[in-house]
């Protein structure tokens, strides 16, 4: 397929997509302190650095939007907090949670530094804290990973499990976690190890014990680990990261979907093969699914269970896409495009569908903050929201629009007659891009 094809279908597609609209968006984060003095205070001792605080995992529930600020470097106020969907404001002030108390570096904090978080039907919040501080400067261990869950109803700890040190390993790492809550006295959480010996640590919520899944899909593929976002150029090898979960099958148990970072391929496999019996006997259970194509590293991902569509982020080309799960095939082409825009989605951070059918993602520039430095004057951190069906809506995961040649000629000369300009395009068409532009 040479690039004269192309064009025509990144047409077609463009067209009616990039569904989403931005709901929040910061230059720099900042926290609702009980009053001006003692954020000035926090300014003037170092606990809040403001150019430090970056935006990474996103959970909704109710009224409240959580946001995690991983303690990369010194000076965050508080690594877990919320807003207020309600608040009207364009760019509003984070709230602590569940109290400043609990991010207290200089008392015994609760939290110390979680990546992403999941808030479950049953009202409870699992927080995953990775207990590091500084963690690209002294990285300061201030605790084993830990499981933090609270009740949302009344905002205080229900449980505290430390994953024991022999489910770990010297470089463990824990970014990702999805809760398996359809019995919520017999819920599951799947703890994402993305180290040197990736695996799956599971939790029994009804035991309060854990164990450790070990696969070869969780491992990076060696040939995915180049990464370049926004001109800038690093080398990743994070093992397994992206884990949804689907609705129950007829016997309770959920297929989980997963992907190494440093990977193009995604995995399936039914949590009967993680929650019961983990022996080596159940090696084939796990699938693999296929190939996004070149440059296609993943990061978060998402299902929602109503449409059974999994959505993720696409870190090199600046996107979400999606694919519907009722597919036969996991290819470059089964892909929907939900959004791409190399200013506004740079580095798509985390994806959730809450309880209302809403999709909501953060983008916050990560590679930028980490290798460089992000520019105060520029708006950095984007969460971006739209109805499920309007984010999908003619794209390869619209149950109700099938991608076909006539389609794409009628969108096309549509196209051409609102006399779009060939020449803005033209230079994005790479045949390594053709996957996310032609769904
Ligand atoms: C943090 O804890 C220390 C020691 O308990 C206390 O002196 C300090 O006031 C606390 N800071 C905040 C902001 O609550
Ligand atoms: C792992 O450590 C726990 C204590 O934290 C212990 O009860 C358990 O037997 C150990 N398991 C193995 C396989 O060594
Ligand atoms: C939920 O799990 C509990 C504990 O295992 C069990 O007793 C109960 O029957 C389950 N409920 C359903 C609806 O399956
Ligand atoms: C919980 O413990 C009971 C008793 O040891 C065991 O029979 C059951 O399989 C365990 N359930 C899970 C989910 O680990
Ligand atoms: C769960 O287990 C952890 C560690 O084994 C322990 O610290 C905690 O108290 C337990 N929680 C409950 C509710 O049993
Ligand atoms: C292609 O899609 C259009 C619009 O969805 C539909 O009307 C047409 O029948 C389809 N053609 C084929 C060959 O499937
Ligand atoms: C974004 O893409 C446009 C269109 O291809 C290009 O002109 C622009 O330079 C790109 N911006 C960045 C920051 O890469």
């Amino acid at each position: 397929m040479g690039p004269a094809y192309i064009l025509p279908l990144l047409f077609g597609v463009t067209f009616a997509m990039d569904n989403l609209e931005v709901a929040y968006q910061w230059k720099q984060l900042d926290f609702a302190y009980p009053s001006e003095e003692a954020r000035r205070e926090a300014i003037k001792s170092g606990e809040f650095t403001p150019a430090n605080n970056l935006p990474l995992g996103l959970e909704v529930h109710d009224d409240r939007l959580f946001i995690t600020v991983p303690r990369w470097r010194k000076g965050v106020a508080a690594s877990l907090g919320y807003i207020k969907l309600s608040d009207p404001m364009d760019s509003p002030k984070l709230h602590p949670y569940p109290n400043w108390q609990a991010h207290n570096l200089s008392g015994s904090p609760e939290i110390i530094s979680p990546f992403r978080m999941r808030a479950d039907k049953c009202g409870r919040l699992w927080v995953l804290d990775t207990g590091e501080e500084d963690i690209l400067g002294e990285a300061k261990i201030h605790q084993p990973t830990t499981l933090l869950i609270y009740d949302l109803s009344t905002n205080t700890l229900m449980r505290k499990y430390q994953i024991p040190e022999n489910q770990t390993s010297k470089d463990s790492f824990f970014a990702n976690i999805a809760v398996e809550d359809h019995n919520c006295s017999n819920s599951f959480a799947y703890l994402g190890d993305l180290g040197d010996h990736p695996a799956i640590v599971v939790y029994s919520w009804k035991n309060n014990t854990s164990w450790k899944v070990k696969h070869h899909y969780f491992h990076i593929d060696p040939l995915m680990c180049d990464f370049s976002v926004t001109g800038i150029d690093f080398r990743w090898n994070d093992g397994i990261f992206g884990m949804a979960l689907s609705k129950p099958d007829a016997e309770g148990y959920s297929t989980l979907y997963f992907h190494p970072m440093s990977s193009a391929h995604e995995f399936a496999v039914s949590t009967k093969y993680l929650r019961e019996d983990v022996s080596d006997k159940n090696f084939h259970k796990f699938r693999n699914l296929g190939s996004r194509g070149p440059k296609s590293q993943s990061g978060t991902s998402f299902l929602d269970q109503n449409t059974g569509v999994l959505f993720y982020a696409l870190l090199n080309l600046n996107a979400v896409a999606c694919w519907r799960t009722t597919n036969a095939e996991y290819t470059m082409h089964s892909q929907g495009r939900v959004f791409m825009n190399n200013v506004t989605m740079v580095f798509p951070n985390d994806i959730k569908v809450d309880s209302n059918d809403v999709l909501w993602v953060l983008s916050d520039r990560l590679p930028t903050f980490m290798y460089k430095f992000l520019d105060e004057n520029e708006v950095n951190f984007r969460i971006f929201k739209a109805k499920v069906a309007d984010a999908i809506r003619r794209t390869a995961c619209d149950s109700t629009f099938e991608v076909n040649s006539t389609t794409i000629k009628t969108i096309t000369i549509e196209k051409r007659n609102v006399g779009f300009k060939v020449e803005s395009v033209m230079s994005i068409v790479l045949v390594a891009l053709v996957a996310i532009y032609s769904l």
